[in-house]
């Protein structure tokens, strides 16, 4: 009998399953009220006392291993059920995942940094929290000049001077303090300007400002420039220059684009004209560039600027500024690029 038990311990324990009724069917057999173990303690009874102490301790083995058995099955099948409930089943089709859009603001400001690129400019990024210096001193905007009213300034603090820079003019200064000519850069980034909301303007703002600076620069290149860049941007090659004043820049021009009247949104915007301003440009001033420590006598350059925004909605046909801030899903969502 002793010999049988063993063997029986023997099965139990090579014993392999991954199914529930079996595990069940293996537990009646042997730990059951009518199992194995019943009938061999029954038969245990009747044995001779000398067998009595080595057959109870394998009958005692034998009934240790089972049940752990049962336990050990039991417990591998659960911890499988787990993982499959967690990963569900893998391989149903997965859900389509909802691509996001780009910011119309950015898909502008990109395709106007891909066309100045194409020509050599580098692009140059500043802080957005400015001081004096930058802001307009070095732009030849000294204290109580009175185009400084120009641009309606958020001021932080007097001492030490601190603002929310109204163009990324200051920008090109800090570019020009750092790098010697030739000198090819634009800036985009964001301005702020004390100004009421309102569908036309908003006191935050994005522009791209360029900067040429190099030997025999002319208001010629300027030009020239210019019309590459509406041509690339617009695909529309008619651009007007009207004289200007800004204290950086002297010469200075606003640049107009022929837009044409083909819709309602058209004539809104050019106020009926068909002619759109679209950026300020100049010759940088000299005193500019030896506040930067770039001698006049040897360089001059050219500068421009723009507001992003604008140009966005002239493209996308966009009637009111404010959109572009509301962060409505039905209006981002429109716009697809890859850039
Ligand atoms: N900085 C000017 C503005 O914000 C734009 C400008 C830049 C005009 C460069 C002329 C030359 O209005």
């Amino acid at each position: 009998m002793l010999e049988k038990v063993k063997e029986l311990i023997g099965d139990v324990q090579s014993f392999k399953t991954t199914s529930k009724e079996e595990i069940e069917v293996f537990r009646i057999k042997y730990l059951g009220s009518k199992g194995l173990l019943k009938e061999l303690f029954n038969e245990f009874k009747t044995v001779d006392a000398s067998l009595k102490k080595d057959l109870g301790q394998a009958l005692n083995n034998l009934r240790n291993a089972a049940s752990e058995k049962v336990q050990e099955l039991n417990d591998s099948l659960e911890s499988n059920t787990e993982t499959k409930n967690f990963y569900g089943d893998l391989t149903r089709p997965s859900e389509p995942i909802e691509l996001g859009s780009r910011h119309p603001i950015s898909i502008v400001r990109n395709r106007i940094i891909e066309v100045f690129s194409k020509i050599g400019f580098t692009v140059s990024e500043g802080p957005e929290i400015e001081d004096d210096w930058h802001n307009f001193t070095a732009l030849n905007l000294p204290e109580y000049h009175p185009a400084r009213d120009m641009q309606d300034t958020f001021f932080i603090e007097k001492d030490p001077d601190l603002l929310l820079r109204t163009h990324t003019s200051s920008v090109q200064v800090r570019y020009m303090e750092n790098n010697e000519p030739p000198i090819r850069t634009i800036s985009p980034g964001r301005v702020f300007r004390n100004e009421d909301i309102s569908a036309r303007s908003h006191c935050i703002f994005h522009q791209v400002e360029g900067l040429y600076i190099d030997t025999d620069v002319s208001f010629a290149d300027l030009k020239q420039t210019l019309l590459y860049f509406t041509k690339e941007m617009f695909g529309k090659s008619k651009i007007r220059l009207r004289p200007s004043y800004f204290p950086f820049t002297e010469p200075s021009a606003e640049v107009d684009i022929y837009w044409g009247l083909e819709t309602e949104i058209d004539y809104k915007i050019t106020k009926g004209t068909g002619w759109l301003e679209i950026m300020g440009c100049g010759m940088v001033d000299p005193n500019v560039l030896k506040n930067a420590n770039i001698d006049p006598e040897k360089y001059t350059g050219y500068a421009f600027g723009m507001g992003i925004e604008r140009i966005a909605m002239l493209l996308y046909q966009i009637p009111d500024i404010r959109m572009f801030y509301e962060n409505d899903v039905r209006f981002l969502e429109q716009f697809k690029s890859v850039l």
